[in-house]
């Protein structure tokens, strides 16, 4: 009840009910929340879904990006985390917990300050990309560190949720898919149609699944006529689904999706099956070169896991007889996460010179020394 009359004077109902008022103001009919559900919301969501011009030039078929990095945290994370913070708190949550290759438990981390609870992440050490530790950090989480990697943090976290003490907010709680798929709606609102094809990095599984529900879900009510195919792409050294194996020691330079042993397999499966989609591996040299190339020819910087559905992207319509995209078809990709997030990845590559003297003469003289 206290926390009901918090809620209300931070959020009067103008905002609320308004766009930029978050996730569940705008899709409150289609989430499992009701008048006693306090609403815990960043304004997450309404991302942009913006042409890529030079993109679509070079793969011959109309692409737009939906930029997920513009989300609070900074991806596409928070819309599910809204969701299952507001209902963890209308259940009496005290604590949330998480494994995470990062960005969930950046998520998890603000919304819970916003809530004003706990929450404890469980991370592979060493495997997180620095913005996102940082976030962490930042909004107080207790972050604790194990000997192993992302998918035994999971287990440890799905142990832990058993004794009732946590909320687990990774995306095996249904309260995340449930937010998560109002990316689709978005898409379908903003292009007024449902795309033909929809690709995305694929990594444990659950953005892909929640896109799907979200289109079939928006089928059903009559707010599209059709759902895209949906196509996930898996970094070549951590891609179960592709190699339909586990991945013992899951390897990529997109830590994102350093994932060997999905949690949603088999619901994200069933989204590829059903919709004639398909799974494609890239490597982390093509994740590189798109995520520089979007960065470069589109201004729009991702992180490496985010630049995965770009190269795929790439890969699948460089044959071209390859016709398995059709020409006319339009295709969403969703870029996950903010390029700040791993900013070592492109520090890597960065070479750092002595600074010149502070007159334009030598300052002139160092660019045109460079352009050569
Ligand atoms: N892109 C980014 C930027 C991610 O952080 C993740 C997953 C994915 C793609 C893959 O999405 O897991 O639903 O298939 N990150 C999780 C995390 C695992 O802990 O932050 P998925």
């Amino acid at each position: 009840m206290l926390f009901g009359t918090f809620t209300a004077f931070f959020m009067p109902d103008s905002i609320e009910k308004s766009r930029g008022g978050g996730v569940i103001a705008r899709y409150r009919d289609y989430l499992p929340v009701s008048d006693a559900t306090p609403i815990v919301s960043l304004g997450e969501g309404e991302t942009p879904l913006i042409e890529a011009p030079r993109l679509s030039n070079r793969v011959g078929r109309r692409v737009l990006l939906k930029c997920e990095g513009l989300n609070p945290t900074g991806s596409f994370k928070d819309r599910g985390m809204t969701v299952a913070v507001s209902k963890a708190v209308e259940q009496g949550a005290t604590a949330l917990i998480c494994a995470s290759t990062g960005n969930t438990s950046a998520s998890a981390a603000a919304y819970a300050a916003r809530a004003g609870i706990r929450c404890v992440v469980v991370l592979p050490v060493g495997k997180i990309a620095s913005g996102k530790l940082i976030q962490a950090i930042a909004h107080g989480a207790l972050i604790i560190a194990i000997d192993g990697n992302f998918d035994d943090a999971l287990r440890v976290v799905r142990e832990l949720g058993r004794e009732g003490e946590f909320t687990i907010v990774n995306s095996i709680n249904p309260d995340r898919i449930a937010g998560q798929k109002t990316a689709a709606f978005e898409v379908v609102d903003d292009l007024g149609a449902a795309p033909d094809v929809h690709i995305l990095p694929l990594g444990n599984a659950g953005n892909l699944t929640a896109y799907w529900a979200g289109y079939r879900e928006y089928e059903k009510v009559g707010k599209s006529q059709g759902s895209p195919r949906m196509i996930g792409i898996q970094a070549a050294g951590a891609a179960p689904i592709f190699f339909q194996r586990v991945v013992e020691k899951p390897e990529t330079v997109a830590s994102a999706i350093r994932i060997g042993n999905p949690a949603s397999w088999e619901f994200a499966q069933r989204g590829i099956d059903e919709s004639r989609g398909a799974v494609q591996i890239v490597s982390d040299e093509e994740i590189l070169a798109a995520q520089r190339w979007l960065a470069q020819n589109e201004g729009v910087f991702v992180e490496p896991a985010s630049a995965a559905p770009i190269a795929g992207l790439m890969k699948l319509t460089a044959d071209r007889e390859d016709k398995s995209l059709s020409e006319n078809a339009v295709i969403v990709c969703t870029v996950t996460g903010h390029g700040l997030k791993d900013p070592e990845i492109i520090l890597r590559d960065f070479q750092k010179s002595a600074p010149v003297s502070a007159d334009a003469k030598a300052v002139r003289a160092a660019i045109m020394n460079r352009q050569i």
